[in-house]
């Protein structure tokens, strides 16, 4: 018998474009269940790998497309496959490390063994034993194998969907998605670090904050004390994929006011003029691009995000566990061309960001006092009004654009 889908459960939005958001949708474990069948496992791509995480045949990651635990694989032909990690068999679990290497996929618990497609190979006692007892004759393997992900890369980037109806990867993406992708991974990268943060908040809500460009200066008072990155600077917002995907750029060092002083050790002041940073080379940086953006942060629908923050590089997922919970997943990247002064800068300038960086430590939480906030309120709704109430790309980051954007994406694929 298949699984009963979810009905669409019943919220109200009060408008019927998306200036206004109902706080149930954070809240309740109904609508959480739904977006795992209609989202993570309905016509979207999730990021699922970066292919120089499995450099070898038979390398294997173990990640998650929404809240299915997934193996992500280099087979013995070189391709790159996707399946759910659970067996055929009753159930179990197949894999429990983060990484590994395998010959195969051999079930714990009766050894069934797949191939690195997810193909059942053998079933241990399919004859019996001395031709007693074993599978019915009539058991046929080949409708025993794993389920299998659609899988797609796009420079290096591996993305995978559990639904036949999904576009192609590059008509999904759209051209100005896939152009800003390519422009980052312009030239062989390396992994420069991996972790994890568990965030106590509905994974939407971290999503909100990644596409809303207007806070960064008001949240981070890092950014704004040490002028590295105020609304005034030259920037903008691009929506795309209907609403679901975005991204906010801007140019340090455009706006009058900033100057380049953090450019120069001993000169680095605040606007009170009585901070200063003992060590500036916390945030010294070079060029990246020759487009002269030092600041890029992208989001794709569902749950991915490239971020460049100077010379900070890195990949978020962002896994829902629960309806008030996910796990936010960051791999730091530099290129192997980098030198060794690039890659110490990487390396410090991403003390800036993650669980506790002195700018981003505070995305972390946010979600967290909405969340409490809410709690009782979900009756009420969340205001999306910045910039207007249209979802279009912005010449200014003071907008909610791309948050609307979101849910209108949302919207259209929940069919609420
Ligand atoms: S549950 Fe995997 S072999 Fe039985
Ligand atoms: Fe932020």
């Amino acid at each position: 018998m298949s699984a009963t889908p979810t009905q669409p459960v019943e919220t109200q939005w009060p408008t019927a474009d998306s200036s206004r958001v109902p706080f149930s949708v954070f809240t309740d474990a109904a609508i959480y269940d739904r977006e795992q069948e209609v989202l993570f496992r309905g016509p979207n791509w999730s990021f699922v790998a970066m292919e120089i995480e499995l450099p070898k045949p038979g390398d294997y990651k173990t990640t998650f497309v929404g809240d299915s635990p997934v193996v992500v694989v280099r087979d013995k032909e070189g391709t790159i496959n996707c399946v759910i990690n659970r067996c055929a068999h009753r159930g179990s679990t197949l894999l429990f490390d983060g990484s590994g290497n395998t010959e195969d996929f051999t079930c714990a618990y009766h050894n069934w063994r797949y191939d690195l497609a997810g193909n059942l190979k053998s079933v241990a006692f399919q004859h019996g034993v001395r031709s007693v007892g074993g599978m019915p004759k009539d058991f046929e393997m080949c409708k025993h194998n794993l389920t299998k992900a659609r899988v797609e890369t796009y420079y290096g980037l591996v993305f995978a969907t559990f639904s036949d109806e999904t576009p192609p990867l590059v008509d999904y993406l759209g051209e100005r998605m896939s152009q800003h992708i390519a422009r980052v991974f312009n030239r062989p990268v390396k992994i420069l670090g991996t972790y994890s943060q568990i965030l106590h908040s509905n994974w939407k809500l971290y999503m909100e904050n990644v596409k809303d460009s207007y806070h960064a200066s008001l949240l981070h008072t890092f950014f704004s004390t040490f002028k590295l990155n105020r609304l005034s600077m030259e920037g903008g917002v691009l929506v795309d994929g209907g609403g679901g995907h975005h991204l906010s750029w801007s140019k340090r060092g455009t706006d009058s006011a900033a100057g380049t002083d953090y450019e120069k050790p001993g000169e680095l002041r605040a606007q009170l003029d009585d901070f200063s940073l003992a060590d500036p080379t916390l945030i010294k940086s070079w060029p990246e691009y020759e487009d002269g953006v030092t600041h890029a942060i992208q989001s794709i629908f569902p749950n991915f995000i490239l971020q460049q923050i100077q010379n900070s590089l890195a990949i978020r997922v962002l896994i829902p566990i629960s309806v008030d919970k996910s796990e936010l997943f960051w791999i730091m990247f530099g290129y192997q061309d980098d030198t060794p002064e690039q890659y110490d800068m990487r390396l410090r300038q991403s003390n800036l960001i993650g669980p506790a960086g002195l700018v981003s430590m505070e995305d972390g939480i946010i979600g967290n006092f909405i969340q409490r906030g809410i709690r009782r309120e979900t009756d009420k709704s969340a205001v999306l009004e910045m910039g207007g109430r249209q979802v279009e790309d912005q010449q200014s980051r003071v907008s909610e654009a791309a948050v609307r954007g979101f849910w209108k994406a949302y919207r259209a694929r929940m069919g609420v």
